[in-house]
């Protein structure tokens, strides 16, 4: 324990006092908590989320503190995220403020202890953040930097200054620009009237959240983007939320936007923020541009070069242009340069361009009017910018997964003048617009019948006019940091790094399966004996193919970034990218839930990061947030809009628990599961079954509707159980509604086999479905019900009502797991009928092992993993787990292949594997499979 801590500023304050004391309410703990993944060597403050055992500790009767080797001294900001039902702390989240020298032992202990006495819930942070809600405008000083909020106008960031004074940047807004249509190949670019409209962000609304002397406030800027020279509508609504920690020059942007605009006169050309850079009185030589590169290199420019030219104004002078310095006093060099300075050409403007992931090119021009220069570029752009002087300071701004989300870019812009400005694009305006129109005509499928033809072929669901991105959203993230001076590039290197892999913090595997806050349907790794072990290799061969198949596959993209594929082509040896309801995954079959579950009984590193970019991407793209299908997300595609099954399987809030509670209540997130809330309504305006339906029923805006008890009701059921545990606004309603269609469901003669039920949106009670109406008892089962995390919704309800959970619910629910496999004999017994032959077993033997565990049945569990190695359409241990490579002139670039692989069976199989070693691991030694 050689290494410190040392934690950079004034927080003068004592050191917490723990009374030893035996009783169980002032219990004390102290839980560890480490970076996932490599130590960072930059930290700009962080948040994480720590999870709590049920009855343990009360919120305002607990104090949380946190060390680290060597400094027991760290400020802490701790606030609640998700209680347990008897008012007990579930899930916390916490912030630190930056860190000057991180340990490399990496390790954090967040002490915990019950105290009567209340108290602040910031420790330690006597000089946190300081915060001025004005009439006007929110202001924030972090110690580092003082940022300015206007309140209204169209300047998201006033201005942006230095402990020092220096104004380093100020005029921060959104641009965008359009255009009204696009020209279908170069020769009708001469005839066709396309209109180019540019717009600025204008606010609506600014919030500011933040504690007395706390470790981290958030600014909460909401707005649309207004036209600058045109009377189109304002529109692209925006939420842009601030992240600013005590004692950090860096600033964390998290950009949203909605696609609120029509997609064949809307064409988004360019999308980014831009901020102006105050340069007067910086001489032009000591005016400095560092241009991102790979790998944290940089291109090290200055407006006025004064290196490679005839006459040498001297080695100190180049070196400390180069190193980004003060130039030495102007009488100090040879006078042969310093009579010529005016010479020299003063370099105005740069641009970097990165349109595919895989290069970008530089140019630079003189001023307007004068050619671009090109200059060389390379492949992958950390996209960190710095513009600014030796002098004044200056601003870097950066754009996480730069290279992933091309088409992106950055713009310096009158580097020469008294201002410049740096303007950083989400979306690159030398790029081609973002076109957003469906991808075929329709090709004449007008009828129900002729869509469900359709979909025998393509696989596509297809419906005019369900084609649509109306209401897509997509969440960026954005990092500035503000300098006196130049700085160096190494630091700059660092900062790259940060930007593109934001350290995040988090507690032990063991710990956080040990509180059950996420459930106890998981379990730590398993490699106790060579099946066990066998399934763990499995695992991560599946993963680590993903993780591959991203790479190779080219799966990045402003939009695509975070997704998979759905289904291979093993003849083209590509993914089927362009064939209908086979190309994008949307969810389905919850990957997500897998890739999560796999990181908490991992820890890696790798796989967070997998997963969150899958969160990030399918909670925001494949889902809409406004409109009459506010809540709902499409069904996989060729375009991530464009199939017509709009449902709230695919928005399942359950999809952005994990990273909800893990990150500390990631801001955002908690708007979609906000969001969430209102889904019920749209079975009020759209039916899921339309195309299906016999019976010739419509609905009516808040008038019962037939919902399925699997697919819908699950998505439904997270959403409330969500709300409640965050005590949100809505959360009686929610947990009202929740316990209305539970007892309902409980209350079905078949419970859950029954398939669906009639859903009061108004007053939340489920009644029998139309077809039953006198709960007779009907047998409906889908292989698709329990596929989008019922199972995972369900385990986490029954565990969070305990006792109190509607009486027969639990019954109801383990028929459903006990029954799905059964055999027909059996189902025939219960139920009077069998099923029918069902797929999806393996991913199904998860239901079989849960009710094994809770009835601690052996020969059910035995059963389980009958059902999980035997089965007809899910992996089995004579597939190869192994990938080949295919190459030469049979495929567009070399790739890894594994033709066995759907996303599908990866996504059934990684739960089924990881909760069948929790629930029924205990028998798979003696099991004569596989
Ligand atoms: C603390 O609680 C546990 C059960 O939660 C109980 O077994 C133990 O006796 C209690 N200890 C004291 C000091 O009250
Ligand atoms: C512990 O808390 C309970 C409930 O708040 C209270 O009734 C009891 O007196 C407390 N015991 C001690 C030793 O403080
Ligand atoms: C970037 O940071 C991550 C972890 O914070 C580390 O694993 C990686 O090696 C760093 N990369 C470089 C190029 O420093
Ligand atoms: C803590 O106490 C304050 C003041 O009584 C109250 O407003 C707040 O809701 C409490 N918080 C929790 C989480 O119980
Ligand atoms: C349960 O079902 C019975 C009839 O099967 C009905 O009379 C009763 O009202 C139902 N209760 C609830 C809470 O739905
Ligand atoms: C809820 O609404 C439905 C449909 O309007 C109605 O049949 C039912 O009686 C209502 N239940 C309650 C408890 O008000």
């Amino acid at each position: 324990m050689r290494s410190l801590f040392l934690f950079l500023g004034a927080f003068a304050h004592a050191a917490l006092s723990l009374p030893s004391n035996n009783n169980n309410n002032s219990t004390s703990s102290t839980i560890q908590v480490h970076w996932v993944g490599d130590t960072p060597s930059y930290t700009g403050g962080s948040s994480f989320g720590l999870p709590w055992p049920q009855g343990k500790y009360y919120f305002n009767d607990t104090v949380f503190s946190i060390s680290g080797d060597g400094n027991p001294d760290i400020p802490l900001q701790s606030w609640v995220t998700g209680f347990w039902r008897d008012g007990s702390i579930k899930w916390t989240g916490h912030a630190i403020p930056p860190l000057e020298s991180v340990s490399v032992d990496g390790g954090f202990g967040v002490r915990v202890r019950s105290s009567h006495t209340k108290s602040s819930r910031s420790q330690g942070a006597g000089q946190g953040v300081r915060v001025q809600n004005g009439r006007d405008e929110v202001t924030v000083n972090t110690g580092k930097v003082t940022v300015t909020f206007p309140k209204k106008g169209g300047n998201i960031v006033g201005s942006i200054k230095t402990a020092n004074g220096n104004v380093v940047g100020e005029n921060g807004k959104l641009v965008l620009h359009t255009q009204s249509g696009v020209a279908e190949d170069v020769a009708s670019r001469s005839d066709t009237a396309i209109e180019y409209l540019n717009f600025e962000s204008r606010i609506s609304k600014v919030t500011v959240s933040a504690e007395e002397a706390g470790v981290r406030a958030v600014v909460t800027v909401r707005g649309t983007h207004a036209p600058v020279d045109s009377d189109h509508d304002a529109w692209l609504q925006f939420v842009v939320r601030f992240y600013l920690y005590a004692n950090s020059d860096a600033i964390r942007i998290v950009h949203s936007i909605v696609f609120d605009g029509d997609a064949e006169s809307d064409f988004i050309s360019g999308l980014g923020i831009r901020f102006s850079v105050p340069l007067k009185d910086e001489e032009l030589y000591n005016r400095h541009v560092r241009i991102p590169g790979v790998d944290g290199g940089f291109l090290h420019e200055a407006v006025q070069g004064i290196t490679g030219l005839r006459r040498d104004p001297g080695e100190d002078v180049r070196s400390a242009q180069y190193e980004g310095t003060e130039l030495p006093d102007e009488s100090t060099w040879d006078t042969r340069v310093t009579s010529r300075l005016q010479w020299i050409p003063a370099w105005n403007d740069y641009k970097l361009s990165q349109l595919s992931p895989d290069g970008f090119t530089i140019h630079k021009r003189t001023k307007p009017g004068q050619g671009w220069i090109t200059i060389p570029g390379g492949t992958r752009s950390g996209g960190l910018t710095y513009l600014g002087g030796a002098t004044k300071g200056g601003l870097a701004v950066g754009l996480r997964d730069f290279w992933k989300r091309y088409p992106s870019g950055v713009d310096i812009s009158n580097a020469a003048s008294d201002e410049g400005q740096i303007t950083i694009w989400l979306y690159s305006p030398e790029a081609a617009p973002l076109d957003l129109r469906p991808f075929h005509d329709g090709l004449g499928q007008d009828t129900y019948e002729e869509q469900l033809d359709a979909l025998e072929i393509t696989y596509e669901d297809y419906e005019p006019g369900f084609n649509t991105p109306y209401g897509i959203a997509r969440t960026s993230e954005i990092y500035l940091y503000a300098f006196d001076q130049t700085p160096s590039s190494d630091h700059l290197a660092s900062l790259s790094n940060h930007t593109n892999n934001p350290p995040v913090l988090a507690a032990e595997p063991s710990y956080i399966h040990s509180t059950k806050a996420f459930g106890t349907y998981w379990d730590l790794p398993d490699t106790s004996n060579s099946k066990s072990t066998t399934i763990e290799s499995n695992l991560d061969f599946l993963v680590k193919f993903y993780e591959g198949q991203v790479e190779s596959r080219r799966w990045y993209g402003f939009l695509d970034y975070g997704d998979f594929m759905h289904t291979y082509d093993e003849d083209r040896h590509i993914w089927r990218y362009d064939v209908g309801g086979y190309a994008w995954d949307n969810s389905e079959l919850s990957p997500d839930l897998f890739l999560w579950q796999y990181f908490l009984r991992t820890g890696r590193a790798d796989v967070y990061r997998l997963a969150e970019a899958l969160t990030r991407h399918t909670g925001e793209v494949d889902v809409y947030h406004i409109g009459d299908w506010k809540g709902l997300g499409t069904r996989h595609g060729v375009q991530h809009y464009a199939d017509s099954a709009k449902q709230v399987r695919i928005t399942q809030p359950h999809y952005r628990k994990y990273f909800y509670y893990l990150s500390g209540g990631d801001e955002r997130v908690g708007d979609l599961l906000t969001e969430a809330l209102d889904t019920d309504q749209t079975y009020g305006v759209l039916d899921p079954n339309r195309k299906v339906r016999t019976d010739g029923w419509t609905p009516t805006p808040g008038q019962p509707t037939a919902i399925s008890l699997g697919t819908d009701w699950a998505g439904l059921a997270a959403g409330w159980l969500l709300e409640w545990e965050r005590r949100g606004p809505r959360w009686q309603e929610a947990r009202h509604k929740l316990s209305q269609t539970a007892t309902g469901i409980a209350n079905l003669t078949n419970g859950f086999v029954t398939g669906s039920g009639l859903y009061a949106i108004t007053n939340g009670s489920l009644l029998p479905p139309p077809a039953d109406p006198n709960n007779e008892g009907l047998v409906a089962v889908s292989h698709l019900n329990a596929v989008f995390g019922m199972p995972e919704v369900i385990s986490e309800l029954l565990d969070y009502w305990g006792s109190d959970a509607p009486a027969g619910l639990k019954d109801v629910w383990l028929d459903y797991c006990y029954y799905y496999s059964a055999s027909s004999e059996e189902q025939q017994a219960r139920y009077g009928e069998s099923f029918g032959s069902l797929n999806l077993i393996q991913g199904h033997s998860r239901l079989t092992a849960y009710y094994a565990s809770q009835k601690g049945n052996s020969s059910v569990a035995e059963r389980a993993w009958d059902e999980f190695y035997n089965n007809n359409d899910g992996f089995t241990a004579d597939d190869s787990w192994a990938a080949e490579v295919v190459e030469g002139s049979s495929v567009l670039i070399p790739v890894e292949e594994a033709s066995w692989i759907s996303t599908n069976a990866v996504a059934q199989y990684g739960l089924a594997a990881i909760q069948d070693l929790a629930l029924a691991g205990g028998v798979l030694e003696e099991v004569p499979f596989p």
